[in-house]
């Protein structure tokens, strides 16, 4: 089974990630490395966000993410594709930063911005995150986190590269009901919104808005992602998205939630 934000590689080869990535859980049909890439950026490529993000979300925190100054500059580490990013720029004519460690993606973010006509001041880094150390005034990590640990660590670093006066966009899985011991097995221990939000004040931050998606998001992010699958026409696709569906309706929907959390460093 896997759950929402995809990371399209094997969670093999981050040692320190949480027990499993929120994106990437434990596959009960047996999938090769390779057919689950295949997989994983099928569903990324039929998505606008690869989280359960609507437009209408999207905007909100993009309206709430304005520069309170001149001069400020975005950072998007594990941006995908690339689109809020972009969005955030776009909004409110800034230069950014978007680090992503995909190579399909990074190339996709890139034509993306080409065809916007942003890439003068939007620029994309295919790197690994965990690398980075230029602070940013507006910095954005929506469903990464564990590319640094869990979300605990993760804002700890975060905190790191968000200056003084400056924004942070964190979203990440949290449980919103008690898991199912199937579920649990799954996701691993993953904080309730409130210790998510206590994490975040822990790590140095004030917190500016605190929410979380929709159960509407998330049949929509769900939908989206195994029509992308589907799209491959394969027996196994089809398989593949089967126990994704079946884990989603009778295990994680409504007991996953994604936390969304805007910070400034206090
Ligand atoms: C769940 S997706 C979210 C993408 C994007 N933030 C969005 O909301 O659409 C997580 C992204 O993090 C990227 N990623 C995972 N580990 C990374 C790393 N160490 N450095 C950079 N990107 C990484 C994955 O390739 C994937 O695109």
């Amino acid at each position: 089974m896997t759950p929402f934000a995809m990371p399209s590689h094997s969670h093999d080869d981050q040692p320190n990630m949480p027990k499993v990535p929120i994106g990437q859980c434990r596959y009960r049909v047996p999938v090769t490395n390779q057919d689950l890439k295949r997989y994983l950026a099928a569903a990324a490529a039929n998505l606008t966000f690869n989280a359960p993000l609507s437009a209408e979300r999207a905007a909100d925190l993009i309206r709430r993410l304005a520069p309170s100054g001149a001069g400020w500059r975005a950072l998007d580490l594990g941006c995908g594709n690339g689109e809020l990013l972009m969005r955030l720029c776009e909004n409110h004519g800034i230069s950014g930063d978007g680090v992503e460690r995909d190579a399909g993606d990074g190339e996709r973010a890139r034509l993306n911005a080409t065809k916007r006509g942003v890439s003068d001041r939007v620029t994309f880094h295919s790197t690994d995150a965990a690398t980075w150390d230029r602070p940013a005034d507006l910095v954005v990590n929506v469903g990464a986190g564990y590319v640094w640990g869990d979300a605990a660590q993760a804002l700890t670093a975060l905190h790191r590269l968000t200056v003084p006066g400056g924004k942070l966009l964190f979203a990440d899985g949290i449980y919103q009901a008690s898991p199912s011991d199937q579920v649990r097995e799954t996701f691993g221990d993953l904080p309730d919104l409130a210790a998510l939000a206590q994490f975040a004040v822990d790590a140095g931050f004030r917190p500016l808005h605190v929410a979380v998606s929709t159960l509407a998001e998330w049949d929509d992010f769900e939908s989206d992602w195994r029509a992308g699958i589907e799209r491959l026409g394969t027996p196994d696709a089809r398989a593949f998205a089967d126990q994704r569906r079946d884990g989603y309706l009778n295990g994680y929907r409504g007991i996953v939630g994604f936390g969304w959390l805007i910070l400034t460093p206090a």
